[in-house]
């Protein structure tokens, strides 16, 4: 790739960029070299302190300790919100897009966005939440889901947001894991022009949650619900009878800000756990460095608040910049696959950051789709989630972008918190398919499997050398899994769990994950949950799931399936197996193929030969390598056989 195309950045970006080439450069390097007081400054100019911190950085990878600004006092919905409305209260803060394009979309402006919040806050308080109790958020792409996270934050309790896609089973999970005593939820969802039952969803979920006292119900779509008399609250009533006068919690730097659930190689999704003040900063930063924000500006953000995307870039960063900052309820591809733009033209977007998937699949629909709308608003386009191949990077420039608005290609986690990995538009040549350099303060590492570090243009495992302030602090309710997961296998460096090649230039390529984790359209998901999934049927002996390159979601779910002794593989049985999986977790990680396997390619020691049914499933059987140490090699014979008559 050391003759990738190279976009250089163009003359006008360059000289508006809120970051040159040269500032970065020299910020990158003071952020590294200075950090205590490069990031001193940094949160003191960016975010309002109730009282200053005593340590900046008080982290140890080593140790597994994570503290940024330690003893400062701040609230994040304080951040968002109040410090702006002297200066821009009657300016928009969130322009919320209903999934029909025929409606109006609703403008809460800086001034409404805090009352609503300081309400929904007394009404929580009401029902007893405090400073450090969790709440778990089920909502749709609703503004309340934003109204509800901020609220939270402003009486410092802890939100637990679960995306509105995912099913009972994995709520309950959640609400449990957590030990959430109150859910906000709403009757129905709205999605491409179909609505479901989250309400019941919830219902369903919390039967075995015998600790939650008090559901929030938004109602979007007036239709029929099911009510538990004591514990059901209309959220409309509730905030109507709530003060709008909540002062702001003066909660401390470090403590607990939101729970996100996310999917690892094993075991079950962890709560991932991120603090107040790194967190915030994070955020900010991020959002007006990568996204090179200018006051005034439609920024929009196409992901769910369910993922930490959206938390991140659609609430807490571009609040934190008092920025606009659009919502969106509804689906790419309704009522047809040129929705994006007509918004983009609808509400003047300037900035427009989605998912490599998105692209895939508008790409596919044709350019008419695109080039009816004018899209001159358009100065920007990013993306994230999954590596971008370089045909959706250049049809995302041409036609999307008429190949005037730079591509921030964003490389980050659930657990990072905010972007690490990205280009800055007015200061990075951009290469179709990079992630190009660390953002400030971020020290990339590739190390090869025995920790080895790798230097020069190279190939290797990410890892992170330092801590930086947006970092998760834990796993909620497991440290140890924390230290085991991330802290462990590169002694003194956080490992990411993707592969990256580093090119001549120093540019970060990700090739993806080099564990059992996989990236179904930009959404994570463990291999080993959808396997606990499938066993859970009485005919299924045992199960294997690998991931295969998909052309529009990125990866593809392929599932080995042994049935007991005398069960008969039939299409039936595939549909209840489908069925258990949307019930189990959500209709996300249905697989795309289910192979019926007379047995697993198993090591002596009864190990599960993963590398053998990949390269099954992606069709790759020459390069199946040595499988010599298999107990019974044949199983891979039948393995092939029954995937050619699959
Ligand atoms: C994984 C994290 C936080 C963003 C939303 C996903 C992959 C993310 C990129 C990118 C290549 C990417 C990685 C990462 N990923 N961004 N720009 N290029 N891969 O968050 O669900 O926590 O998943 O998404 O594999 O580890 P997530």
């Amino acid at each position: 790739m050391s003759n990738a195309k190279i976009y250089p950045v163009p003359a006008e970006t360059a000289k508006n960029a809120n970051i040159t080439r040269e500032q970065y450069q020299e910020m990158y390097r003071r952020s590294l070299d200075d950090a205590d007081n490069f990031w001193a400054e940094q949160a003191d100019e960016r975010l309002h302190w109730f009282k200053k911190w005593d340590t900046v950085n008080g982290s140890d990878l080593n140790k597994g300790v994570i503290k940024w600004f330690e003893g400062g006092k701040i609230n994040a919905a304080y951040n968002c919100l109040d410090r702006h409305l002297e200066k821009r209260g009657s300016q928009t803060a969130i322009i919320w897009e209903k999934d029909d394009p025929k409606a109006d979309a609703e403008h809460i402006t800086y001034r409404d966005l805090h009352e609503r919040v300081s309400r929904f806050a007394n009404a929580l308080k009401a029902r007893g939440v405090k400073k450090g109790d969790r709440v778990c958020i089920y909502l749709p792409m609703i503004p309340e889901a934003a109204v509800a996270m901020l609220a939270c934050a402003r009486i410092g309790a802890v939100h637990s947001v679960v995306f509105g896609g995912f099913s009972p089973q994995a709520l309950q999970d959640r609400v449990l894991d957590s030990d959430c005593h109150v859910v906000v939820t709403a009757d129905e969802s709205v999605r491409g022009g179909r609505n479901f039952p989250l309400k019941a969803n919830a219902d369903q979920a919390l039967q075995k949650c015998p600790d939650v006292n008090t559901v929030f119900v938004v109602k979007r779509t007036g239709g029929k619900v099911d009510w538990q008399e004591g514990r059901d609250v209309w959220y409309h009533e509730a905030v109507k009878d709530a003060s709008a006068d909540c002062p702001a919690e003066e909660t401390d730097a470090e403590d607990p800000l939101f729970i996100l659930y996310t999917s690892g190689s094993t075991g079950k999704p962890k709560g991932v756990m991120h603090t107040t003040g790194g967190y915030l900063l994070g955020a900010s930063m991020t959002h007006e460095y990568v996204f090179d924000y200018k006051d005034g500006e439609v920024y929009w953000c196409t992901a769910d608040v369910g993922w930490v995307t959206g938390h991140t870039y659609i609430v807490y960063g571009p609040l934190a910049n008092g920025a606009i900052t659009l919502m969106f309820e509804g689906v790419p591809t309704f009522p047809d696959a040129g929705r994006f733009w007509d918004v983009v033209d609808k509400h003047d977007v300037a900035i427009f950051y989605t998912a490599p998937t998105a692209i895939r699949a508008l790409m596919g629909q044709g350019n008419d789709f695109v080039t009816r709308s004018s899209r001159k608003s358009l100065r920007l386009l990013g993306t994230v989630g999954e590596p971008i191949n370089p045909e959706a990077w250049e049809w995302y420039n041409n036609v999307v972008g008429d190949k005037r608005c730079p591509i921030v290609d964003t490389w980050w986690q659930t657990e990072t918190g905010s972007i690490l990995i990205t280009p800055l538009p007015g200061a990075t040549d951009l290469k179709p398919g990079s992630a190009t350099l660390p953002f400030f303060g971020v020290e990339p590492q590739l190390v090869d499997n025995d920790g080895n570090l790798l230097d020069g243009a190279v190939a290797g495992n990410l890892c992170l050398a330092r801590s930086w302030p947006s970092m998760m602090r834990t796993v909620y309710g497991d440290h140890q899994r924390f230290i085991e997961t991330y802290l462990s296998t590169y002694k003194g460096k956080y490992f990411t769990g993707d592969g990256a090649r580093r090119d001549e230039d120093g540019y970060y390529w990700i090739t993806g994950r080099v564990d059992d984790v996989l990236n179904v359209s930009g959404h994570r998901m463990g291999t080993a949950e959808i396997e606990s999934a499938l066993v859970l049927h009485a005919a299924v002996a045992e199960a294997a799931v690998v991931g295969f390159p998909h052309d529009v979601k990125g990866q593809g779910i392929y599932a080995y399936v042994t049935l007991m002794s005398g069960k008969e593989p039939t299409d039936e049985l595939k549909k209840e197996l489908n069925d258990l999986i949307r019930k189990e977790i959500g209709a996300i990680a249905k697989p795309d193929f289910i192979q019926w396997a007379p047995g697993l390619p198993k090591t002596r020691s009864g190990k599960i030969m993963r590398r053998i049914l990949r390269k099954v499933a992606c069709n790759e059987l020459d390069s199946l390598g040595d499988t010599s140490t298999l107990a019974d090699p044949s199983v891979v014979d039948d393995l092939i056989e029954d995937r050619a008559n699959r």
